[in-house]
């Protein structure tokens, strides 16, 4: 079996980045270079300030500052990355089509076939070509049909190595995994990526299986995990109007080993760039093999993430006399969740969208996400002009400035300095009666309500 001496990671995005960091971290013998097309991102990754990094990871700049410069390096000179490795990981992105065929499901897999037609160009020796990104199932097959028949005749072994870090947790997620998922055909080229997490990982949490199982079981994870957040947002607007409480169903129900307590925490709606896009792939493959109540079941998750949105809003509208024409309403959070800059999917990009539909202000804070994605986000959408954007939405740097003299709160992302917040000097700056509506259940109910907040929180 052949020693890998050289790993090259096309894609320096969230995925691509913090996992080449801890294989080379862990692994000072094996030369890793990422490399990807946007300069603006390689530059980031190579800034000496690590405040920088592109991607914000708690922990991760220690990482990079063990590794890089040692073993760990980032460049755009992909052609020169991929002649030299002898395992390369393809970890670009596979967002939802938007076009043509299967336009809003299925996954869009032209950057990378890009990747597997350059592959091929350069290789001029036997790779192991790695899929990192999340594919749909049977990708693999496409992929060596394309580096078999426009190759220079080298053998490429095709290995699917899904990757299940959590952002915001990625670090702690990628230096202790619950398990490493490696399918393939070749077991010498198996045994070869084996040795590269064993570097840390013990080796009965890294399970081997066929390449379908694989790329198969990365879309099943992410499905099963909002699965559990639809249900239990479906239960949280059941206790809203019987007065159960959702917080304490999901631990009357978490207690049973069987169901468990993790990831059964009711909020605004599940945001990330991945956990939409893998379902609609799924239900995209389910239709594409007519397999209608399958593809029905799964789409009823995000049917319902949806309706947690829009109610959401709509309860902020309602409670609020039915307008909310001009008024302010201070957004805490914008990321999809803690600890992480990454905005796509962001529960709080729709709610905004619907309470701008009917002319409220919205200031925006939060604490890792800045001006210029905000207006990216809700530029995207194309709801209205950008002009009307930025005439509509503030973005701030400092809460207290956002929550001044505003009539409602809006908490869409469950950042811990929110719940250290001077709230009795918030409730005098507020416009009164002082809305709080809490989309993560971040605030204690009580303590703002002897405060004199009118709160209201989902599933409550
Ligand atoms: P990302 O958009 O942050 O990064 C992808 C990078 O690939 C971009 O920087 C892009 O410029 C680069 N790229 C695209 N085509 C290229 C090419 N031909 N050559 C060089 N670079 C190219 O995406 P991400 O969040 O890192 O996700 C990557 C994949 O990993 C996706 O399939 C995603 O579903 C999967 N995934 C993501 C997460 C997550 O937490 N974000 C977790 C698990 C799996
Ligand atoms: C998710 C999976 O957890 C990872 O295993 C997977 O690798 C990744 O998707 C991916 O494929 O991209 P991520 O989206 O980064 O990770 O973050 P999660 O912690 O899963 O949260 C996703 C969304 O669900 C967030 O908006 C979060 O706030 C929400 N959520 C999560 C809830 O509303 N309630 C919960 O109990 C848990």
């Amino acid at each position: 079996m052949k020693e890998i001496k050289k790993i090259t990671c096309i894609g320096a995005g969230y995925v691509g980045g913090p996992t080449m960091s801890v294989i080379a971290q862990k692994n000072p013998n094996v030369t890793i270079t990422v490399v990807d097309l946007n300069q603006a991102r390689i530059d980031a990754w190579n800034d000496t300030d690590l405040e920088k990094l592109p991607v914000y990871e708690p922990g991760l700049d220690a990482v990079v500052a063990e590794a890089r410069g040692r073993n760990l390096f980032f460049s755009t000179n992909v052609e020169q990355a991929i002649d030299e490795a002898d395992m390369i990981f393809i970890s670009v992105n596979t967002p939802t089509k938007t076009y043509g065929k299967g336009k809003g499901q299925a996954a869009d897999l032209k950057y990378i076939e890009l990747c597997a037609r350059q592959i091929a160009a350069v290789a001029k020796s036997d790779k192991i070509v790695v899929e990192k990104s999340t594919l749909p199932v049977r990708t693999a097959a496409a992929l060596k049909s394309i580096l078999d028949n426009t190759g220079n005749g080298v053998n490429f072994h095709i290995l699917s190595n899904p990757e299940f870090l959590a952002e915001g947790t990625a670090v702690t997620d990628l230096h202790n995994p619950d398990r490493v998922l490696i399918g393939g055909e070749d077991a010498d080229a198996i045994e070869a990526l084996v040795q590269v997490y064993e570097a840390w990982v013990p080796r009965e949490r890294i399970l081997t299986t066929n390449l379908w199982s694989s790329e198969l079981s990365k879309l099943v994870a992410n499905a099963f995990l909002a699965q559990r957040v639809s249900s239990i947002n479906a239960i949280s607007e059941l206790c809203e109007v019987t007065g159960a409480n959702v917080d304490e169903v999901s631990r009357a129900i978490g207690y049973d080993s069987r169901i468990g307590s993790k990831f059964l925490k009711a909020s605004v709606g599940f945001g990330g760039s991945c956990f939409q896009k893998d379902i609609l792939n799924l239900v995209y493959i389910a239709r594409s093999y007519n397999l209608t109540e399958v593809a029905d079941y799964w789409e009823q998750v995000i049917i319902l993430n949806d309706h947690q949105k829009a109610r959401f809003a709509e309860n902020i509208i309602q409670t609020m006399y039915n307008t909310v024409n001009g008024k302010k309403i201070a957004f805490l959070g914008w990321a999809f969740k803690k600890d992480t800059n990454d905005t796509r999917e962001s529960a709080a990009i729709y709610v905004a969208d619907h309470l701008l539909e009917e002319e409220a202000q919205v200031i925006v804070y939060d604490p890792k996400v800045p001006a210029e994605q905000v207006y990216k986000d809700l530029d995207y959408l194309g709801t209205r002009s950008p002009e009307d954007n930025r005439r509509l939405v503030t973005v701030v740097n400092d809460p207290y400035e956002a929550m001044h003299g505003s009539h409602a709160i809006a908490i869409l992302t469950e950042w811990d300095e929110f719940k250290c917040y001077d709230w009795p000097r918030v409730k005098e700056d507020m416009k009164k009666p002082a809305f709080v509506f809490d989309g993560r259940k971040l605030l204690d109910r009580n303590k703002l309500s002897m405060l004199g907040f009118n709160y209201y929180a989902i599933g409550e």
